[in-house]
């Protein structure tokens, strides 16, 4: 019977298991970009620097652009794919000014989806991007009610620098910026 406690732990541990994919952002998943990032937006407002308002207006061609502009040798994006359907977004850039300075950016999980794994397997995508690219520093800003993800950031290795700056979508908040060092151990 499906109100048999047993039945229900063991849904829970077919979606707690559930498989997932990590496949870069490019021109031709551009509109899969755009539908998890406009979710993005939609579900955490106040998480990101941009709003729904904002990239709601985007066209399909600057989805485009900026699919082609994340997957450049200075800038990546990836997405987490489950069964075919994106339910995960991160993306970075490399500092114009310090080649060794990378910035993550837009991370997001959709609600059914976190506290799986998804979070912190992007994270390792990025850094390992990042490495590549040779940064030895990788930084984000996340808005001080989100507690959540300051934990999350902090379980993943960044910590807080001090730095703080005003979040530009509601003056009641600000920002911090967190960093980790991503030198491999044996070049550190
Ligand atoms: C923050 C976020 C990306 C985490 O994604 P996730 O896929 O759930 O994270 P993971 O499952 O990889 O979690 C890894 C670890 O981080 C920590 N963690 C994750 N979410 C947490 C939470 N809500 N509270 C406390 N710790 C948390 C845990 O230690 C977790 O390991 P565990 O589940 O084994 O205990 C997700 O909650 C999210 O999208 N939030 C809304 C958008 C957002 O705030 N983005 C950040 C913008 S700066």
């Amino acid at each position: 019977m499906r109100s048999d406690a047993r039945y229900h732990s063991i849904s829970i541990l077919t979606l707690k298991w559930r498989m997932f994919v990590i496949k870069p952002i490019v021109p031709s998943n551009a509109l899969e970009f755009k539908t998890v990032r406009l979710s993005a937006l939609k579900d955490s407002p106040t998480a990101f620097g941009s709003t729904f308002a904002k990239e709601s207006r985007f066209t399909d061609a600057d989805w485009f652009k900026r699919a082609t502009d994340w997957s450049g040798d200075r800038a990546v994006g990836y997405l987490a794919m489950d069964f075919g359907a994106a339910c995960g977004i991160a993306g970075a850039f490399l500092s114009d000014s310090d080649p060794r300075r990378a910035s993550l950016v837009s991370m997001w999980v959709a609600p059914a989806h976190r506290r799986t794994g998804i979070g912190r397997s992007l994270i390792e995508a990025i850094r390992t991007w990042a490495r590549g690219r040779g940064a030895h520093k990788l930084h984000l800003m996340v808005t001080s009610n989100n507690s959540a993800a300051i934990e999350f950031y902090r379980r993943n290795g960044f910590a807080m620098t001090g730095i703080i700056e005003p979040y530009p979508n509601d003056s009641a908040l600000i920002e911090y910026e967190m960093s980790q060092s991503i030198l491999d151990s044996c070049s550190q």
